[in-house]
């Protein structure tokens, strides 16, 4: 790999705007840094390694739950929403962090679960003990079940995470929970939900929080009549903006109360829902300046390693970010899917669709026929696009170290309630669930967790982390941590306009090639088999460049290069 060194002025922006080409980085605690040596990732942790996460050039971090729970759901099953875990830290120990972030130029963003709240939060355990018909049953969804004695369901819903989604408690009522059985759905048409999250939103603003993810954005608002639809019935509705529980046009009265909040502040608390829609113009009013002002666009996380694809989904959402005035959000890798350096070596299936979903395929074991480095190839160079796409960049723990999916858990320490409900394939979270991305990570080759902490670790590390490790690749030419590293750092100086030219000249085929402002040229070679090299200045690639037997330099199979381009 070859770095140049640069000339170009760093970008200027508003700090307002800091979000809009940021690189964030994930942080799903329990399994970043353990401080205290209990197996489990802490805020000390967290603290400890904010060196690391200055040295790796990303201007925020996202932070996964860290409230108070019982782990039903990996901590989106919140206790408390103003209150950090006893096992994860301290309130102070936040106020510590958040200074430590601040001190290094890293913004923080924490996760908002506004859809349910854990079974044992206040207003549930009140609600439990509260009699049937009571208001405190209101602010989540009670039910009589049908049949004589309403021993069954209210209605035959299935829970994203497979079984059912209603639960009978012992007076015989029921309730709807989306998720698992321990994440009660909040009801959004009370009052007090609304005021509470807002208080909350206001705590974290207050405490020197960036701004927050919001969680199932699209499933706040539900509208259930007396007589519930069938499932089937549910799914033959469109979602539209009328369907009684997803992506409802009226969840963006309670975003527009929000967006109030956010602003009151300076700069403005930011906001990125995580919305699962049915198509790019619904995703962008979540993306909307009055509400929240940023969605993930998980597209390039369900496509295949393809030049077609990636072309399309580039444009579609950079077209639909310029009608918002947002900008638009690029994944590959997170806490619910299969990591993309695995993801990227599975074997081709017969009869497999474009758009795979691959995030929910499970990985599967040692002989699971996937090729992990050319997986870990495509990665690295998908990776390098989206790092020279404009908008932000979301990045998740690991990914700069090209770890891979763990399969290797045995069942019964696996966590993912989405694996304990699952029944063989009957729906999309199936296979091995999502422990394989949440193993601690490995900071060094060797020693108790691999460097996680001084004790063990909550899901067990393989044997293979060794060669994956912060300390392997820390320093060692070509890594995939030195890669990332550069690529950032590049970007940060490189960062221009969030504008984008095609080059047509040399896209085609497996190859695709864009420009950004000031002569920064990406190009990647999504085939098999190496191409031209482009005139330019080589600032960096995401693996070996070749010689061709005339002795001009190649661009290989499943790699990006970017180039600077001298302006005419
Ligand atoms: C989406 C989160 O990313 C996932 O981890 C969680 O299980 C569900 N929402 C439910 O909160
Ligand atoms: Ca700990």
């Amino acid at each position: 790999m070859t770095t140049a060194p640069l000339t170009a002025p760093p970008a200027t922006r508003s700090d307002a705007d800091w979000w809009r080409q940021a690189a964030v980085y994930q942080i799903y605690p329990r399994s970043f840094a353990d401080g205290n040596g209990d197996g489990i990732g802490d805020l000390r942790g967290i603290i400890s390694r904010i060196p690391y996460l200055a040295e790796l050039g990303v201007d925020a971090v996202w932070l996964s739950p860290f409230y108070p729970s019982a782990l039903a759901d990996g901590g989106y099953d919140v206790d408390h929403y103003r209150d950090v875990d006893p096992t994860i830290g301290t309130l102070e120990e936040f106020d510590e962090m958040v200074t430590a972030l601040h001190g290094v130029g890293i913004k923080l963003i924490v996760d908002v679960v506004p859809n349910h709240s854990s079974d044992r939060h206040e207003w549930f355990r009140e609600a439990l003990s509260a009699p049937k018909g009571s208001p405190a049953r209101e602010r989540y969804i009670f039910r009589d079940g049908r049949g004589e004695h309403g021993e069954e369901p209210p209605a035959d819903w299935t829970s994203i995470f497979s079984g059912p989604a209603w639960t009978r408690v012992p007076d015989g009522q029921w309730y709807l929970h989306s998720f698992a059985t321990e994440q009660p759905d909040f009801n959004w048409k009370h009052p007090e939900v609304h005021e509470d999250f807002l208080r909350t939103l206001r705590f974290w603003s207050d405490r020197g929080v960036d701004g927050f993810r919001i969680d199932v954005a699209h499933g706040l608002s539900k509208d259930l009549g007396e007589v519930l639809p069938s499932s089937a019935e549910l799914k033959a509705m469109p979602k539209d903006g009328t369907h009684p529980l997803w992506d409802r046009d009226d969840v963006h009265e309670i975003y527009a109360e929000w967006r109030e909040l956010f602003d009151q502040y300076e700069p403005p608390r930011i906001a990125v829902a995580e919305a699962w829609v049915e198509t790019p113009e619904r995703r962008a009013k979540y993306a909307s300046p009055e509400g929240l002002g940023q969605a993930f666009n998980f597209d390039l996380m369900e496509a295949d390693f393809d030049a077609g694809h990636f072309r399309d989904i580039v444009a579609d959402n950079l077209a639909q970010s310029a009608v918002t005035g947002s900008s638009t959000t690029w994944v590959f890798s997170n806490h619910d899917g299969v990591r993309h350096a695995t993801r990227y070596g599975l074997p081709p299936r017969a009869g497999r669709p474009v758009k795979q979903g691959a995030q929910w395929v499970a990985a599967g074991g040692p002989e699971d026929g996937i090729d992990r480095e050319l997986g870990l190839r495509r990665a690295r160079a998908a990776t390098m696009l989206e790092l020279a796409l404009p908008g932000s960049a979301y990045l998740y723990q690991g990914e700069e170290l090209g770890l891979h999916e763990v399969a290797e858990i045995p069942d019964e320490q696996r966590q993912d309630p989405a694996f304990w409900r699952t029944t063989a394939g009957d729906r999309g979270f199936d296979g091995l669930g999502r422990d394989g991305c949440r193993v601690p990570l490995p900071w060094t080759r060797s020693g108790s967790s691999f460097g996680f902490g001084e004790g063990g670790a909550h899901l067990p590390q393989p044997a293979w982390f060794a060669d994956f490790s912060v300390e392997a690749e820390d320093g060692a030419a070509g890594s995939t941590l030195e890669m990332y590293r550069e690529a950032l750092r590049l970007r940060g100086e490189l960062q221009g306009e969030e504008s984008l030219e095609w080059d047509e000249a040399l896209s085609g085929g497996d190859v695709l090639a864009f420009e950004r402002p000031g002569g920064w040229l990406s190009v990647t070679n999504f085939g098999a088999q190496p191409v031209a090299l482009p005139v330019g200045e080589v600032l960096l690639a995401s693996g070996e460049l070749e010689a061709a037997a005339d002795g001009t330099s190649q661009l290989p199979g499943a790699t990006t290069v970017w180039l600077r381009r001298s302006e005419a």
